[in-house]
């Protein structure tokens, strides 16, 4: 006998057949008049995050919401505003105010009326000064300044389209634009990531759970009545066990990656930590990079220079 009970699937079973922890995001996009824009939004998450030409996040929206009209109407730049749970400025905590900006209907202007958060110049807008960029929120934690990809699964074709009684008809896209009468999907290029000082350090200088954002996290709406959030309070460090592999069983893997160049043992030492499945990616790495500088032995010293390059390019700008 199982102990779970089988729990009915249905629309936006995210919310309404299970427990799904989202950020909460405010989305700020370009308006008609080229006023800035925002509401809420949970459903956000990372689409692509290595091995591509750059990197991205695909975000699930009502086809006649006005961040995806204003999407759909070719103005393609937008930022992610990720909020902490905080005191708010006039009326209460930051996720009431976050939840007045989640009412569909109304229109930009309309909803700007209220904001109650402070916005201001991204850091895209003063890279490029010739693209108009919508205003983020000075309140977020951190954010990300998007560009819709229209040349994914030719999305361009739905710019233009107009809704047809609040909603559109057929045709739809699998994963990028208009994918259902309500509903639509938009992969969005991460072009700047733009984080607090305090939480940069965090990343940079090493990581302590004190400087951690109060990440406001959302579980949907529920109950037919109310938006359900846990701030991060607290969050713990678990460390990951390292099981170092042999000095033998990395030396086989080594000596089997190129003819053409050798490790010492001191140079495989240092990478004993390397979990298996990664281990011949960084060998054939090493061996790249030997190639390239036209060495034929990687000892210890070798492998530090390669070791420094990696961890520099993990931080770069
Ligand atoms: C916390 C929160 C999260 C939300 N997440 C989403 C979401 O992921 N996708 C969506 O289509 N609507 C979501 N909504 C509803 C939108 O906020 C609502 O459709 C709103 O009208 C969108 O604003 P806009 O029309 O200015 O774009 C959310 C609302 C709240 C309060």
């Amino acid at each position: 006998m199982s102990s779970f009970k089988d729990l009915r699937i249905v629309d936006n079973f995210y919310q309404t057949s299970s427990y799904f922890p989202m950020p909460t995001v405010m989305i700020s996009s370009l308006a008609e008049d080229g006023s800035t824009s925002v509401g809420s939004y949970s459903l956000v998450f990372p689409y692509y995050i290595a091995g591509k030409d750059y990197y991205a996040m695909v975000l699930e929206a009502r086809n006649s919401s006005n961040t995806a009209q204003h999407l759909l109407a070719g103005r393609k730049h937008i930022a992610l505003n990720f909020m902490p749970e905080g005191p708010g400025l006039n009326h209460g905590h930051y996720h009431k105010k976050i939840v007045a900006q989640g009412w569909p209907g109304d229109t930009p202007a309309e909803k700007m009326k209220n904001f109650g958060f402070h916005l201001e110049e991204g850091l895209c807008a003063a890279a490029d000064p010739s693209e108009k960029r919508p205003l983020v929120v000075s309140e977020a934690y951190q954010v990300m300044e998007c560009t819709w990809m229209t040349d994914l699964e030719n999305a361009e074709e739905d710019i233009g389209r107009v809704l047809e009684d609040g909603c559109y008809p057929e045709p739809y896209k699998n994963f990028n634009g208009i994918t259902s009468k309500y509903g639509c999907h938009f992969i969005l290029r991460i072009d700047k990531v733009l984080m607090k000082p305090e939480f940069y350090d965090n990343i940079i200088d090493g990581v302590k759970a004190e400087h951690w954002p109060n990440v406001l996290i959302c579980h949907g709406y529920r109950d037919s009545k109310n938006f359900w959030f846990a701030p991060t309070k607290r969050v713990i460090p678990e460390l990951l066990p390292i099981r170092n592999a042999t000095l033998s069983s990395v030396r086989y893997a080594a000596d089997r990656t190129d003819p053409d160049v050798h490790f010492t043992d001191d140079a495989l030492e240092m990478i004993l930590n390397v979990p298996r499945v990664f281990l011949p990616t960084v060998l054939k790495g090493c061996v790249k990079w030997a190639k390239e500088h036209n060495i034929t032995e990687i000892t210890a010293v070798e492998m530090k220079i390669i070791n420094d390059k990696r961890s520099k390019e993990k931080g770069k700008d």
